[in-house]
């Protein structure tokens, strides 16, 4: 275990902490919720939750009474298998740059860490615990930076349906994102089958290819593109037409949003406004009218989009975010700050947040994984 070394002893010990949750919503979040709220009662801690990633402080507008509000033991019976998060959540509003506006309307950006490290001070909360993915982590590492001196210790707890966090096997939420895809994309064939017609499945996952490869290989996808190996629609356009010279007539391609070709940029929905960033979205109809003018082929996309975030976590995910919320307690029992929870089979371990914030865990072309699609004979476009 990586233990980071930490001023235990100018710290007094816990009576209160406090949870956030921040960015995209995963399926188990409230099953993190539920084990970090139990384990701290058990020990005698009392357990707020802020609402809404930290719009909870920051935005009393949003928020005026119950920003921040004291979770009972009653607020989280039977929540594990629900998707969503009770707390509420946002990826806009990044208090490291924080969107204010000046009285003419212009806008600019503050950094407002420093008031959330305030505020849970003065609520006399010892201890935050954010669950979220790669913005939400860097926060807690500038949290912890800062807040360590003014007695706040912060623990991250990896959160995201991309699984692109590095230094963790996977995060919860990947599991049931991948499930979903997969059943979504099995019922395809058959539709695509009997047309005659390429399906293109485009599905989330941002810059790193995870969710498109586990899905689209777990349901024989015959071309996957994802953002690691930068497609030639031509090597796709080919699969098609070995396929039906085979006499089958149909294909299934299953692109990742991030996915981009050779020559080519990734597709967005909405470039990125101050403080927030970038959509993807939109390859699965360029790809369309590609594949359609060099297959003469009937094509339809299907793009799965938030679908991915929502539903019952799969048992692996919900036992995945227990084990990271109760593991994030005892973290802060045995007097860590500025580590993150990770999943490392069959343990879960802590890596400082340092290693982790601002990194991304990219599919590995040398995987095994990636291999046996190629062993297989799936097209990456490559
Ligand atoms: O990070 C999770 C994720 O669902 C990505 O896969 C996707 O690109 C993004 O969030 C979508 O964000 P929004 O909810 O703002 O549309």
């Amino acid at each position: 275990m990586n233990n980071s070394p930490l001023p235990t002893t100018t710290l007094k010990p816990i009576r209160r902490i406090a949870i956030s949750t921040g960015g995209g919503d995963a399926p188990g979040l409230n099953a993190v919720i539920r084990a970090v709220v139990l384990a701290a009662l058990q020990r005698g801690w009392e357990c707020f939750g802020i609402r809404e990633g930290f719009n909870g402080i920051l935005r009393p507008d949003r928020f005026p009474v119950d920003g921040v509000f004291k979770i009972s033991k009653d607020q989280v019976r039977g929540i594990s298998h629900l998707g969503g998060t009770m707390l509420g959540t946002t990826n806009h509003g990044n208090p490291m740059r924080f969107v204010m506006r000046n009285p003419d309307g212009s806008e600019y950006e503050v950094d407002r860490t420093d008031d959330i490290i305030q505020h849970l001070r003065q609520m006399q909360v010892d201890a935050l615990i954010c669950v979220g993915g790669d913005g939400t982590l860097t926060i807690a590492h500038a949290l912890h930076q800062r807040g360590l001196a003014q007695g706040l210790r912060v623990i991250g707890v990896p959160k995201t349906i991309d699984n692109d966090l590095d230094k963790t096997y996977t995060t919860f939420g990947f599991d049931t994102a991948v499930a979903f895809a997969t059943d979504c994309i099995d019922r395809l064939h058959s539709t695509a089958e009997s047309h005659r017609r390429i399906m293109v499945v485009e599905v989330m996952g941002r810059y790193a290819g995870w969710i498109a490869l586990h899905a689209g290989m777990a349901s024989t996808a015959h071309a996957i593109l994802i953002p690691e190996i930068p497609y030639d629609i031509e090597q796709v356009a080919k699969k098609v037409h070995a396929r039906t010279k085979a006499g089958r007539h149909y294909s299934i391609v299953v692109v990742a949003e991030g996915a981009r070709a050779k020559d080519g940029q990734r597709v967005l929905e909405e470039q990125a406004q101050l403080g927030g960033v970038e959509r993807l979205g939109g390859i699965g109809e360029q790809l369309v009218r590609q594949l359609e003018a060099l297959t003469g082929k009937e094509a339809r996309a299907v793009v799965l989009g938030h679908l991915l975030r929502g539903g019952s976590p799969t048992s692996f995910d919900r036992l995945s975010a227990l084990r990271f919320g109760a593991a994030a307690v005892r973290a802060l029992d045995q007097g860590f700050s500025g580590i993150m929870i990770s999943l490392a089979f069959p343990n879960v371990e802590y890596v400082n947040l340092d290693e982790v914030a601002g990194r991304m865990k990219a599919v590995p072309l040398d995987g095994d994984t990636l291999q046996t699609g190629r062993d297989i004979g799936i097209c990456f476009g490559d």
